[in-house]
């Protein structure tokens, strides 16, 4: 197809946050995300020939990105492209900042050579990228970049995946601590855990049951079904990330401190073990006290909105 369309798109994909039922997700149990007001702006242009990339990212994933979604989209092959990325999306892991590059590069290209925005079709191009990226994704992450809010979700296999938009009665007031540079990322760990259980099916499964029971409450938190403390399901949460292996020592230590000051913490996404652990999601009733202690420590930390909008043309 030739492309006749827009010469110039803008278009921005919010990050993410999991709340609950990270990597259990990847092998069908439900997670419970929520968009970002952290979001990735990318600017498409037309080109002669070849594939510019302008960004603090590596270039390789959105020129994949670029090629695997014009191939699908039958868009002449010869099509060059340029690409300017800018982002708020912390990219030490956890807060989507691939998914949401997935979601915008799709989105691009998908507005400017369509006349039309199908969402479906823009989130289900985009797990292909993110396939490229992490090997076994549950497609969670480009999901909720896609669609925004908060979200229930499940893969049910390859070709099929559950979700539903929700509405929180609850507000959930949560500081993110940046743990740093990363050493490994998202595939490594997803491996990482997959090697786990096959060395300990049981065990590794017996964990992904209580997560999704720790999912459960979470949502009939979220939606006002049930009262919970949600101090004790952020803790209970972390309980059985640490037991999967995905809190590096160092994380690890700073959690039990933030707990011993009677707040909550978890890690959100894949985690990390080598070093930091990506995103830590901190809760304490008494936010000021939260705060003195990142202070305190020197602790790299921002506040986010949850339940942001989805991909969004920005102009075009
Ligand atoms: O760390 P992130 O933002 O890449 O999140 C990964 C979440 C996992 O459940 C570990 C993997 C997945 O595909 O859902």
């Amino acid at each position: 197809m030739t492309i006749n369309r827009k010469k110039t798109v803008k278009v921005s994909a919010p990050g993410k946050i999991i709340l609950s039922g990270e990597h259990a997700v990847v092998y069908g149990y439900p997670t419970l995300l929520a968009a970002v007001n952290r979001r990735l702006t990318l600017r498409l242009n037309k080109r002669k020939n070849d594939i510019k990339v302008v960004s603090n990212y590596p270039p390789y994933l959105a020129k994949y990105g670029l090629r695997k979604v014009g191939q699908k989209l039958r868009l002449n092959s010869n099509q060059g492209w340029r690409v300017k990325i800018d982002s708020t999306i912390p990219m030490t892991g956890g807060m989507g900042s691939s998914a949401a590059l997935s979601v915008a590069i799709t989105a691009a290209l998908y507005w400017s050579t369509r006349n039309n925005w199908d969402i479906e079709k823009i989130n289900r191009l985009a797990y292909e990228i993110e396939k490229k990226q992490h090997g076994n994704p549950s497609g969670g992450d480009n999901t909720v970049s896609a669609y925004g809010g908060f979200l229930w979700y499940r893969k049910e296999s390859e070709d099929l995946k559950n979700f539903s938009s929700l509405t929180p009665k609850n507000k959930i007031k949560i500081v993110i601590i940046d743990t740093g540079n990363p050493v490994e990322n998202t595939g490594d760990m997803v491996e990482k855990v997959k090697q786990m259980r096959q060395f300990n099916k049981k065990e590794v499964e017996g964990i992904f049951k209580e997560m999704e029971e720790i999912t459960r409450s979470f949502l009939r938190f979220l939606t006002g079904e049930r009262s919970y403390n949600l101090s004790n399901l952020l803790n209970k949460n972390q309980e059985l990330l640490e037991r999967i292996g995905i809190v590096s020592p160092e994380s690890s230590r700073l959690i039990k401190k933030i707990k011993s000051l009677r707040g909550a913490a978890k890690v959100s996404g894949a985690g990390r073990w080598k070093k930091g652990s990506g995103i830590i999601l901190a809760y304490h009733k008494d936010p000021n006290r939260l705060m003195d202690f990142v202070k305190r420590n020197k602790l790299k930390c921002f506040q986010v909105k949850l339940g942001e909008e989805g991909v969004r043309v920005e102009k075009s």
